[in-house]
């Protein structure tokens, strides 16, 4: 694994828009995780580097990219009824250029199947080859022929990529790459490689960058957080990391996701203790299951009294926190005790929210090999029996909120005239009134106390409170 800098060609930027008339669009979209739509900001940045202005707008478009996802079938589908969508417009024009990449395109099949049945699509390449695109562009043009790569195995990080955000106040830093747990649903260790770690100093510099040009909400990105560092020359760990960052001064709070629970220590939990200034009293970690024996057949390594042990220990240290979880219905072998399992751990738990998903057969992982007896009509009832039990457990959290004044990052116009909305550090929907003599503008993006006046299951209501 190597450590590069990015240097944009400037020779090959011109012998590109070459090919263009006129200032060449670009039309992307991201399908999955904020890890992906980071990658997705990364690419717009080194078009931009080249010279291509972005559109929304695919009819206008020299350029369409679709940015994939692969953790879930569904997810795939729906990229592959995109894709499919765009032959007329190929049809249309000629000169069109349609790239997939993303975690897809890491799979063979995917790239077989591309290869046969969508002769429109011009190139493919994967999360680990942003830099590369310029380079793959211009092969295109110039050849004429199709750049299909089958999928990589590169470890390099790539550092000073150039970047277009999508916001102006909240911001994703990535801090490692890839992933070896190999729980055994999961495709990501397969499509995104072995971990690795960003350098301390390479995360600070863009830090420090991102609090000087006033992001508010700073999110560290890795598909395990808590294993940062390994591999490391430096000896550091993910605590040691976020006590570097929250000493640089300003007025943001940093985030972090996915936090795996096997990984998550005590330590961490003081440092997030120890900085409520910058550090969100809030922790997402997915804990997929309930039940034991499901829990090992997931290669997750931890049990729910050790789950539940690290919850306690987190409530303890750190006040008033909340929790989110990820979990998974209906792997193959669950049965209804193990459900129960997980229903009983919810009400334990009480998550402000939860993000929940029907197990999804993904080849080539361990758990594709184990006999799945359970029908989906099953699973999706069961799917449905968390969501209830969640709205009855998050009905009280939320009115307990009536009457407390919370931090809020303002994001938008609210629902209802007059109103503007932003969100807790969890993730619950504030909707507050506007303060008489001020405009939107003077407040989206930046942080507003709100008295909290009234809840609804899906967001709390409220008026600012003196600042
Ligand atoms: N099927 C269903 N859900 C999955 N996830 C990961 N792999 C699968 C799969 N094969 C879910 C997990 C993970 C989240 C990002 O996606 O809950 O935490
Ligand atoms: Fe999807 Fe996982 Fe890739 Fe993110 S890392 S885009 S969730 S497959």
């Amino acid at each position: 694994m190597e450590y590069i800098n990015y240097h944009p060609d400037l020779e090959l930027a011109r012998r590109i828009l070459e090919y263009y008339p006129t200032t060449p669009r670009v039309y992307l979209r991201s399908f999955g995780c904020q890890q992906n739509v980071n990658d997705g900001e990364l690419l717009r940045g080194v078009l931009a580097g080249v010279g291509f202005e972005g559109t929304e707008d695919q009819a206008q478009a020299d350029l369409i990219i679709f940015n994939t996802c692969a953790v879930r079938e569904h997810a795939e589908q729906r990229v592959f009824g995109n894709i499919g969508a765009l032959k007329k417009l190929k049809a249309k024009n000629p000169r069109l250029t349609i790239a997939v990449c993303g975690c897809m395109v890491q799979q063979k099949e995917v790239v077989e199947k591309l290869r046969a049945s969508y002769p429109f699509v011009d190139l493919t390449f994967g999360p680990n080859e942003i830099d590369q695109l310029p380079q793959l562009l211009f092969q295109k043009l110039s050849g004429g022929r199709r750049v299909l790569s089958d999928p990589n195995d590169r470890t390099d990080i790539v550092e000073e990529l150039p970047v277009v955000r999508g916001s102006d106040f909240k911001a994703f830093l990535p801090i490692m790459y890839g992933c070896d747990n190999f729980c055994s649903y999961c495709i990501v260790p397969y499509v995104r490689g072995r971990e690795r770690s960003r350098r301390p100093k390479d995360i600070l510099r863009e830090f420090s960058t991102l609090v000087q040009q006033g992001y508010k909400e700073i999110t560290l990105l890795g598909q395990n957080v808590n294993s940062y560092g390994k591999g490391l020359e430096e000896k550091v760990d993910f605590s040691d990391l976020l006590e570097m960052l929250c000493r640089l001064p300003g007025d943001y709070i940093l985030r972090f996701m996915t936090s795996h629970p096997k990984d998550a220590t005590h330590k961490l939990i003081d440092t997030i203790a120890a900085h409520p200034e910058h550090l969100a009293p809030h922790l997402h970690l997915p804990v997929q299951s309930g039940s034991d024996p499901i829990l090992k057949e997931m290669n997750r390594h931890y049990t729910r009294q050790q789950y539940l042990e690290l919850i306690a220990y987190a409530r303890k240290t750190i006040p008033g926190v909340t929790f989110s979880s990820d979990i998974i219905v209906g792997f193959p072998g669950e049965t209804a005790e193990d459900f129960s399992q997980t229903l009983s751990l919810l009400k334990e738990v009480g998550y402000m929210q939860l993000f929940t998903f029907i197990y999804s057969k993904r080849g080539g992982t361990r758990a594709a090999t184990l006999p799945d007896p359970t029908p989906y009509e099953e699973k999706a009832d069961r799917i449905a029996a968390i969501q209830r039990q969640q709205e009855n457990i998050l009905e009280p959290m939320m009115k307990a909120r009536i009457g407390s004044v919370q931090r809020v990052l303002v994001e938008s116009a609210g629902r209802t005239e007059g109103t503007l909305a932003g969100r807790m550090v969890d993730n619950t929907l504030v909707q507050f009134t506007l303060p008489q003599g001020k405009t939107p503008a003077d407040l989206i993006g930046s942080f507003v106390r709100v008295a909290i006046t009234d809840a609804r299951l899906s967001m709390l209501l409220g008026e600012v409170a003196d600042q």
